[in-house]
């Protein structure tokens, strides 16, 4: 019809990935004297004297990468690799000492369990609360709240503290108010570890199916199982650093190898 010499727009790039990490360094500094027994007289003095020894930890050392819209974005790593520090991070809770972070959508986060929750406060309470600070109107929380208590299966336990909760209750309670905010975002670190078995089944199932609805999802984890058959791609830190990103079985494999030879050295080994 016309000269279409020009290249043709592309109007799918035109969106933003999800999240955004660029150079992303994190250090920790924490003050050693915090150690022993914690008096007001004793910080004070302390403070007066001016002893300060700070220890440095670099938990996130420049790591850049994007998770497209819709994607999964699993991080595997052993302790201490930094992969609750960089997803604290993509919160919002934590800034960056270095680099940016940007994040599109509405994130909802459940982190290193029970992050959130008031135990003096009753199960319904937490629920209700954590769903106004997610900017979930009251009607909307409405019609959730049947949905996110009928989910952990907690209908007895609602109006009684959370301090009562077990440790498994209090996880199904978290798992299932995160997963139900339907958040453009989804962050969790380590929680399909949750409850017993019975559970566990319903979280990876219920985690598959948020997947496969177009979430944005990233997802911290020692279970590999749930890293091949969840994630698109893995990112692998090792003390702060990327020491592999790309397609989930090629990553995991190359972390199983170098955690069985780090085994096989660590004799005696420190963990610093
Ligand atoms: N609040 C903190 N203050 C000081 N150091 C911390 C803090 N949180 C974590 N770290 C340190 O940062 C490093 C990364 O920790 P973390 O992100 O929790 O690792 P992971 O989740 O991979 O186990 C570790 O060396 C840890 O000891
Ligand atoms: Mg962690």
């Amino acid at each position: 019809m016309s000269t279409a010499s020009a290249p043709a727009p592309a109007p799918a790039r035109a969106a933003p990935p999800a999240i955004s990490v660029e150079a992303v360094s994190i250090t920790y500094h924490s003050s050693l004297q915090a150690r022993g027994q914690q008096t007001l007289v004793g910080t004070l003095s302390r403070l007066r004297r001016r002893k300060k020894i700070v220890k440095q930890v670099k938990a996130v050392r420049e790591v850049s990468l994007e998770v497209p819209r819709g994607t999964v974005l699993g991080i595997i790593g052993a302790n201490g690799a930094g992969k609750s520090t960089l997803v604290r991070a993509m919160a919002g809770i934590l800034p960056p000492t270095s680099g940016k972070i940007e994040v599109h959508g509405r994130v909802s986060t459940l982190l290193a369990l029970g992050v959130g929750f008031d135990r003096k406060l009753t199960g319904r309470q937490n629920v209700i609360l954590g769903g106004l600070a997610a900017g979930l109107s009251r009607e909307q929380l409405e019609g959730k709240y049947a949905e996110i208590v009928e989910f952990a299966e907690l209908e007895e336990f609602m109006d009684m503290p959370m301090r009562t909760y077990s440790a498994g209750m209090y996880g199904r309670l978290a798992f299932s108010v995160a997963v139900n905010m339907e958040p453009d975002i989804l962050l969790i670190d380590e929680a399909l570890s949750v409850g017993d078995a019975h559970f566990k089944r319903k979280s990876f199932d219920k985690m598959r199916e948020l997947c496969e609805a177009a979430h944005t999802i990233v997802l911290v984890s020692h279970g590999m199982r749930a890293m091949r058959e969840l994630a698109d791609e893995v990112l692998w830190l090792d003390k702060g650093e990327m020491k592999g990103y790309g397609p989930p079985p090629k990553i995991i494999r190359e972390y199983q190898r170098f955690m069985k030879v780090e085994e096989d050295d660590a004799v005696g080994e420190e963990d610093v």
